[in-house]
């Protein structure tokens, strides 16, 4: 996969320590953690399995977390659009700040009211700050709905509205940069991938990937929440993500941007790309052949 040469862009920075990247193994995350690595930048990996330990409910792990480093990649889980987002957020970047980690680079999403709230702390905690509010990935294809992808049904909600599917190379490359460039500092980037699909179109894509069908299959949120809980979710977390993604998908984010072409001077990666390497992964080949 060839990503950001940072060399190339004669990148400007002041910085030369080690970055904490949280939920290193992540869908952006361990992206983020190979791309700094592979270029010859120190890292600390953390999440609750990590090699630092960092959990976002024990804050008895932020400042052992942070001491040592001079950035953070900020990635929140489960989702930064929840109730109390925004307080841990907010509490994480003053922490960091207070101990002398100024450069800050927090993954978000678009339509999020929650989501916002954590920017706006982010933004007022005194850090260099640089935030990437993110569509929809591709590689919740290939990670959330996996199983789906492979028995060639995807159930849930969003119905007929169209998303900028963005693939999780391009925020790791955003974030990268931002990571390492100054001139990245103080910027909001809104990124979506190159063109608007329907979740059938993406079906669709993902089935001509595969040679075989894969169909879409409209499913209210709360009919979601139910799969959700069948699949092990905790009620209250599951009714949440329904509910979230139905609201992502409500059509209030069915627009392009061009903030991976302002970040990196390029274009963003197109969904049919994404399809074609996942399928040739055999990330979803059936279950008895699956690596
Ligand atoms: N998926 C999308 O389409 C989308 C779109 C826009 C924005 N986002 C944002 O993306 C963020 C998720 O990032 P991602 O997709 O890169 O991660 P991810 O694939 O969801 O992985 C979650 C990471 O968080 C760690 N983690 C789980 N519970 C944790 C806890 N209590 N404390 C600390 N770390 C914990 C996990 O590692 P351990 O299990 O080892 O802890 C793992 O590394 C969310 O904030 C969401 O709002 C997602």
């Amino acid at each position: 996969m060839q990503s950001t040469n940072l060399q190339s862009t004669n990148p400007t920075t002041t910085r030369r320590g080690t970055t904490l990247v949280i939920g290193a193994n992540g869908k952006t995350g361990r992206r983020v953690a190979a791309r700094l690595a592979d270029a010859g930048w120190p890292v600390r990996p953390a999440s609750r399995s990590a090699e630092t330990r960092f959990d976002w409910v024990d804050e008895s792990t932020w400042l052992p977390a942070l001491t040592g480093v001079d950035a953070a990649y900020i990635t929140y889980y489960p989702d930064l659009a929840l109730p109390g987002a925004d307080e841990a957020v907010g509490a994480f970047a003053e922490l960091a700040v207070a101990n002398g980690v100024h450069r800050l680079v927090l993954l978000s999403g678009r339509g999020e009211p929650g989501a916002q709230a954590a920017e706006r702390r982010l933004q007022a905690s005194g850090a260099d700050w640089t935030i990437v509010r993110c569509a929809f990935f591709d590689q919740n294809f290939s990670e959330l709905f996996a199983d789906a992808v492979r028995h060639g049904v995807l159930a849930m909600p969003g119905g007929d509205t169209r998303e900028p599917f963005l693939d999780a190379e391009d925020i790791a490359d955003v974030a990268v940069a931002a990571l390492t460039d100054d001139r990245h500092i103080n910027q909001l980037y809104e990124l979506t991938g190159p063109r608007l699909l329907t979740l059938a179109d993406a079906a669709a894509e993902l089935g001509a990937a595969l040679g075989r069908e894969v169909r879409y299959v409209p499913m209210s949120a709360e009919r979601y929440a139910s799969e959700l809980v069948s699949h092990g979710l905790p009620r209250e977390e599951a009714v949440a993500i329904a509910e979230l993604v139905a609201e992502v998908l409500d059509g209030r984010n069915a627009y392009l941007t061009d903030g991976v072409q302002q970040a990196l001077g390029r274009p963003p990666r197109d969904f049919r790309d994404y399809a074609r390497a996942a399928a040739a992964s055999g990330v979803w080949a059936p279950a008895e052949t699956a690596a």
